[in-house]
C-alpha cells in the first residue's frame, strides 16, 4: 500500500487515509489548525462499520455485541455506538456516567468488575443489570451487600491468549477470574447468600488474530456452563484483533470463519442443553481501533549518532500503547510543504522526558521535517483512554469527521486549569 511515487527515494505516504476519505472534507493540517495538535480524530463511517462487522457474527437470535467501554468512553462515540444496537460493559462508576451520558439503559449494561469495594458493588448493581464478580471473595462481597439477589460469575479457563503478556487474562498468572477448582467456594458462597448465578463470563486476551484460541475458550465456557444449571447469560468475552501493519497489508481476522465455527457452537449448545439465554461477546478494541488517526506535529528533527530523530508533540502521554507493550502502529506523513520526501529512517519520539517516550522505532518513512503532521492509524482503542497528564502535560482533544465530511469536536483539550483544579488552594 506505500505510494512511492515520483523516483525510488521520494515518496508520499497518506494513501490509506486517502483510500477511506478518513478526514471528510479537511486536510490533517486543517485539522490541527482548527482543533489543536495532537488530536484524535474519528471517523463515523468506519465506527459504525466496525459495529456492523461484529454484530453479523451470529444470527442467533439471542447474540448480542457489547462494547467494551474500557477501549474508548467518549460518550460521543459511545451514543454512536448504541445506535448500532450494541450493549455495553463498564468497570468503574466512570465508566457507568459515560454510559448514561450517552443514553445507554441499566439493561443495556454488563458491569464487569475487578477487586472493587462493597460501596462499588452498590453503586453497579443499582447501574446495571447483570453485576459479575471475579473471585470468591468478591462474590461475598456482593451477597453482604445484595443478599438474595442476582450476580454474574468471571470464571478462568486457565487459558490465555494475547498480543502482549500484560493483555493476557486468563490462565495462572492472571489475576482475573475464577477457577475450576474454587467452584465448590462458589457454590457455597452463593447458597450463604441466596444468590442466583444467572450468568458466566470470562475474557481470555487482548488482540487474537487466530480465532482458534478464543472457540477452544468459548468450548470451555459451554461445558462449564453445564455444570451450573438455570444460566440466562452466557459471555466469551472480547479480544477481536485488528490488523495494526495496514501499509503492510497484514491481514484481517477471518470473520467469516470465526462466525461459521461460533455459530455452530452456539446453536450447537441451544439444541443439546434447551438453553434459551443470551450470549455475549465483548469486544473493546475491534470496534474503537481503526475509526481513529491520531495527528501531532513534527516540532523538532536531529541526528543522535546514527538515529534521526524527529521529535513530536506525540508524548506516551497521548499515546502509551507504544511505551507500555511496544506496541506498532503505523505512520502517515502528510508534509507542509504536501510535496514527496526521500525515504529515510527515522525514530519518532515524542517530548516527554524519557528515554522510553518512542512512538515508532526506525521507521523507513518520507524524510519529516518540522511542520509536519504524522498521522498514528488505529489509535481509536486504548488511545485517548490510556492518555495521562504525566509531565503535568494536557490531554487532547477529539474531533469526529460525521458521514457527510463535516468535522465536530467531541472533546475539548484539557487546559491548565483543569489541571490545577484537583489541588486545594
Ligand atoms: C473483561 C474484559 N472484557 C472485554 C475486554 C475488551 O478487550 P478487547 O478490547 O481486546 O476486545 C477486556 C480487555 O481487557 C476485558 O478485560
Amino acid at each position: 500500500m506505500s505510494d512511492v511515487t515520483a523516483s525510488a527515494c521520494s515518496a508520499t505516504r497518506n494513501s490509506y487515509s486517502a483510500g477511506l476519505m478518513f478526514f471528510g472534507a479537511a486536510r490533517p493540517h486543517d485539522l490541527v489548525r482548527e482543533f489543536g495538535s495532537p488530536l484524535y480524530v474519528y471517523n463515523e463511517r468506519v465506527l459504525r462499520e466496525r459495529c456492523r462487522d461484529l454484530k453479523g457474527l451470529s444470527e442467533d437470535p439471542g447474540f448480542r455485541v457489547c462494547y467494551s467501554t474500557k477501549a474508548n468512553g467518549n460518550p460521543h462515540l459511545l451514543r454512536i455506538i448504541r445506535e448500532e444496537g450494541l450493549i455495553a460493559d463498564a468497570m468503574s462508576p466512570g465508566e457507568l456516567a459515560v454510559l448514561k451520558r450517552a443514553g445507554f439503559r441499566r439493561e443495556d449494561i454488563c458491569y464487569v468488575c475487578n477487586n472493587v469495594d462493597a460501596a462499588e458493588l452498590a453503586l453497579a448493581n443499582a447501574r446495571a443489570d447483570h453485576v459479575s464478580v471475579d473471585s470468591v471473595s468478591q462474590v461475598e462481597s456482593f451477597g453482604r451487600v445484595n443478599p438474595g439477589g442476582r450476580v454474574m460469575a468471571r470464571v478462568n479457563p486457565g487459558i490465555g491468549a494475547g498480543h502482549s503478556s500484560k493483555v493476557i487474562t486468563a490462565g495462572k498468572n492472571t489475576k482475573f477470574g475464577i477457577h475450576p477448582e474454587d467452584f465448590g467456594a462458589l457454590r457455597a458462597v452463593l447458597k450463604k447468600h441466596g444468590l442466583k448465578l444467572i450468568g458466566l463470563n470470562q475474557h481470555v486476551g487482548s488482540l487474537f488474530m487466530d480465532p482458534k484460541p478464543y472457540l477452544d475458550a468459548a468450548r470451555w465456557l459451554l461445558k462449564t456452563a453445564v455444570s451450573f444449571p438455570g444460566l440466562e447469560i452466557i459471555d466469551f468475552g472480547g479480544g477481536f484483533g485488528i490488523p495494526y501493519r495496514k501499509y503492510d497489508r497484514e491481514k484481517r481476522l477471518g470473520l467469516a470463519e470465526f462466525g461459521a465455527g461460533f455459530g455452530a457452537l452456539l446453536s450447537d449448545f441451544r439444541a443439546k442443553q434447551g438453553f434459551s439465554g443470551i450470549f455475549i461477546i465483548e469486544p473493546g478494541r475491534y470496534i474503537a481501533a481503526e475509526c481513529s488517526i491520531l495527528l501531532g506535529t513534527v516540532t523538532a528533527v536531529k541526528n543522535n549518532g546514527r538515529v534521526r530523530y524527529a521529535g513530536t508533540d506525540m508524548g506516551f502521554n497521548v499515546l502509551a500503547r507504544p511505551m507500555i507493550y511496544d506496541s506498532f502502529h503505523d505512520l502517515e506523513i502528510y508534509p507542509v510543504d504536501g510535496k514527496p520526501r526521500p525515504l529515510t529512517l527515522q525514530t519518532v519520539v515524542g517530548n516527554i522526558c524519557e528515554t522510553g517516550d518512542v512512538l515508532a522505532k526506525d521507521r523507513l518513512v518520507p524524510e519529516l521535517v518540522e511542520g509536519d503532521v504524522v498521522g498514528v492509524l488505529d489509535a481509536g482503542a486504548y488511545g485517548q483512554a490510556m492518555s495521562s497528564n504525566y509531565n503535568q502535560r494536557l490531554r487532547p482533544a477529539e474531533a469526529l469527521v460525521r458521514p457527510d465530511g463535516s468535522c465536530v469536536l467531541i472533546r475539548r483539550r484539557d487546559t491548565i486549569e483543569d489541571l490545577l483544579a484537583v489541588y486545594p488552594e
